[in-house]
């Protein structure tokens, strides 16, 4: 090996070295998260109820929100357009393609307040307030007849609520149901 392959062979094993070095104790990029960083994004609700948010809202308020933020894809009255309805459906036992729906289909009311707080509106979820979710909540409730249109939602009467196909799944995790 000549003096000059030698001397780069031994630089490359110093770099090398080095590099190992500091991969070992990590790249030294980025920051250390914080609790609140993590809870943006820890926003799930189980039917247990559990992380359901302060708030509250009802059918009256969300009936004006609905209007200004839903009702372009949902239909005026729930009814569909753009997107799927939010509002009836035929019972399940006509068939296997009956469209499944709120009213039929979901089994728990915590579900429509997940949903539409993490998903709704379509291009900018996470835009609503907690009352907001609470108030739309409740208003897809009332105009689904599954609670009076004066009941207010909160945390506690969100979990009072019996969703129509309430019984028609066998939960996989039934520690978390209610
Ligand atoms: C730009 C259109 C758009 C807007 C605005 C919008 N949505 Fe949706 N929404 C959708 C789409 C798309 C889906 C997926 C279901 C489908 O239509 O196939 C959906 C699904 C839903 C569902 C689930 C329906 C089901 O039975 O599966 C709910 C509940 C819902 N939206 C509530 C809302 C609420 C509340 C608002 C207003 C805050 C809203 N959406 C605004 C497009 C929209």
């Amino acid at each position: 090996m000549s003096m000059r392959s030698t001397q780069r062979l031994a630089t490359l094993v110093v770099l090398a070295s080095a590099a190992f070095a500091a991969s070992a104790q990590g790249p030294g990029l980025g920051i250390p998260i914080r609790e609140a960083d993590v809870a943006a994004w820890d926003i799930t609700v189980f039917p247990s109820g559990a992380n359901l948010p302060s708030g509250r809202g009802t059918a009256a308020e969300g009936a004006v929100i609905y209007a200004q933020q839903c009702a372009a894809c949902h239909g005026v009255n729930g009814e569909g357009g753009l997107a799927a309805p939010v509002v009836g459906g035929d019972p399940l036992t006509n068939g296997i393609d009956t469209p499944k729906r709120i009213k039929n289909f979901w089994a728990s009311a915590t579900t429509l307040f997940d949903f539409t707080r993490r998903q709704m509106p379509l291009y900018t979820p996470r835009t609503l307030t907690d009352d907001q979710v609470y108030a739309l909540t409740a208003y897809l409730l009332a105009i689904n007849d599954i609670i009076d249109e004066d009941t207010v939602m909160n945390a506690e009467t969100l979990m009072q609520v019996q969703m129509p196909n309430r019984n028609g799944f066998k939960p996989r995790f039934p520690a978390m149901m209610p």
